[in-house]
């Protein structure tokens, strides 16, 4: 089999994206820019809120190209933050794994080059600082051996397409991941995927990651919301006003 070529879509911030014919989906938002994206739903928010952590474990759902892990990585680098992670990122398309040591990311990934051979190639990278795992197979399997999680990036496809990763039962694994204190941020901000989350235990806040636009961060704790610009969501009113709305159900 030859190898595929790759079709880049550039987006506003100048770094590259895919289009997934599976999912009918750009894999990022061309408006919000693929690396910007991942600073301003995911990273941004985890390290102001954990950053007298010195040990972070970060669930990566699901890993595509890899913006996110990789993203975090030149964050704490460029921040000189003694941070260690423990990364871990469920991913099934290992045709798309393989290719990453190929990918044109952005000039600033090339300090992380040998990693992103690594996670291509061997689906593994440890150092002093940082260690990736990356499970190449079904997410939804997968949440079930893990524990201990402080952040899940949760940034699949939209839950018209990738309806599995969005659903009350997933949701219910995921929060048997975590932490006892830890965050579950996400783009999405529609109120039945808030229902899935709040339905398991989750407190609902949102964000503003610039002027205009929200994205959701569930928590299992207390988190003040004047300190981190949170806005919380009184989910029992929003059930009231929205009767009609339901939590995602799994249908197999
Ligand atoms: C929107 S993309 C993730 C984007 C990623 N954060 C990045 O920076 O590229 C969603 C990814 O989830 C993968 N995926 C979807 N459903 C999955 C599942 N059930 N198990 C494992 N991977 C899945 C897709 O193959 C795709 O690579």
């Amino acid at each position: 089999m030859g190898r595929r070529s790759i079709n880049y879509i550039k987006t506003n911030d100048g770094s590259n994206t895919l289009y997934s014919t599976q999912y009918d989906q750009n894999f990022h938002s061309i408006g919000d820019g693929a690396l910007n994206e991942a600073y301003l739903k995911y990273i941004n928010p985890s390290f102001e809120i954990f950053k007298d952590k010195d040990t972070l474990n970060i669930l990566d759902i699901c890993f595509g190209i890899g913006y996110n892990t990789f993203a975090t990585i030149l964050y704490i680098l460029d921040n000189n933050l003694k941070t260690k992670v423990n990364f871990f990122s469920p991913e099934f398309d290992l045709e798309l794994i393989s290719s990453l040591k190929e990918f044109e990311y952005p000039k600033e990934f090339n300090k992380i080059k040998h990693i992103i051979k690594a996670i291509s190639t061997n689906h593994f990278y440890q150092d002093e600082q940082f260690k990736i795992e990356l499970y190449i197979g079904d997410a939804r399997e997968y949440i079930k051996t893990l524990s201990n999680v402080d952040i899940v990036y949760q940034d699949p496809f939209s839950s018209d397409v990738n309806h599995e990763l969005w659903t009350t039962q997933y949701f219910k694994d995921i929060v048997n991941t975590l932490s006892d204190k830890a965050i579950v941020l996400t783009y999405s901000i529609a109120t039945p995927i808030r229902i899935g989350m709040y339905e398991n235990g989750l407190n609902i806040q949102e964000y503003k990651y610039d002027q205009k636009r929200r994205a959701t961060l569930g928590s299992n704790f207390y988190l003040d919301n004047n300190s981190y610009n949170l806005k919380l969501i009184d989910m029992e009113k929003k059930k009231i006003n929205s009767p009609y709305s339901k939590s995602l159900q799994d249908t197999f």
